[in-house]
This record gives C-alpha cells, structure tokens and sequence, in this order.
C-alpha cells in the first residue's frame, strides 16, 4: 500500500542522503546513545540557543531505520524550542508504536512516514535511537539553564 512505499522511499532518502550528518564544532552539547539490542551507536550534536535548537548535526554506525530516523530528527527539530522538541519527541514515539498521535500542531513532514516502523516490533528501538539522544540532550540542558 501507499504507506509502505512511502515509508521504504523515505528511508532510503534520508539513508543515501542523510541531512545534518555531521559534526558541530562550536560549544554545543554531544550524546552518545546506543541500541543495546545491536551495540549500533549514535552521537548527536545540538546548538541551543536562547531556548531554542539552532543546530542539530549526527554521526555514528547504524541500520537504515536509525541513521535515517536521525537525519528526519535533525531536520524537524532545527529551530524548535525546547519543549516543542521534546513533545515531538513523545509524539513519534508514540506514532512509532502506531497509535495516534493527539498534538495536532506538530509538524511531522518526512517522520510520519516512520509510522511503518510501528509493524516491525523489533525496529522500534532502531527508529528511537536518535530521538533518545536528544530527549537526553535536551532534559540536561534544561536542567543546567535552570540550576
Ligand atoms: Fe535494530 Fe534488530 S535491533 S533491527
Ligand atoms: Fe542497530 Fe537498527 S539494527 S540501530
């Protein structure tokens, strides 16, 4: 169906094409994260700047659902406020385990087509890898901005 060839279109863009992969030189906050189920490992890089994510770039060894997931990340996050983030964050981990998502002012573009991932039970945590890095990076930064 149509979500099936979408979902393995979208992959495979985001795999030979992947968006903000990458290092970030200038003071930004680095996670490392890795899929104890395969050892495979992601490091995210994020800009934050007043309160907002100004720059996400990713490096690091994975399957296409994970290194495709991350560059789908970093492009929907670039430019997010905090929080906007983070509640995207829960919202595709939700729509990953394929329920319905209920925050009708996210904007997913690429992402929803991860929705496939939710029929693939082991995948799950391929399609989170990236994303648990920067709910990771994101709460540690808000805990040191309001310390
Ligand atoms: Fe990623 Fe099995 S752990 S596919
Ligand atoms: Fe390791 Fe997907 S198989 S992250």
């Amino acid at each position: 169906n149509n979500l099936d060839t979408l979902y393995r279109q979208v992959i495979m863009d985001h795999y030979k094409n992947p968006r903000n992969r990458g290092e970030i030189t200038d003071g930004s906050l680095t996670v490392n994260m890795n899929n104890p189920t395969c050892g495979d490992r992601i490091q995210l890089q994020l800009k934050v700047e007043g309160g907002n994510v100004s720059d996400a770039k990713f490096s690091g060894e994975g399957c296409s659902i994970s290194l495709s997931s991350a560059s789908m990340m970093t492009q929907a996050v670039k430019g997010l406020p905090i929080e906007k983030a983070l509640s995207l964050s829960e919202q595709f981990s939700k729509l990953v385990q394929g329920n319905d998502i209920d925050d009708e002012d996210l904007d997913f573009g690429d992402i929803e087509a991860l929705q496939g991932v939710s029929k693939f039970p082991a995948r799950i945590k391929c399609a989170t890898l990236a994303w648990k890095a920067l709910e990771k990076g994101l709460n540690e930064e808000k805990e040191e901005t309001t310390e």
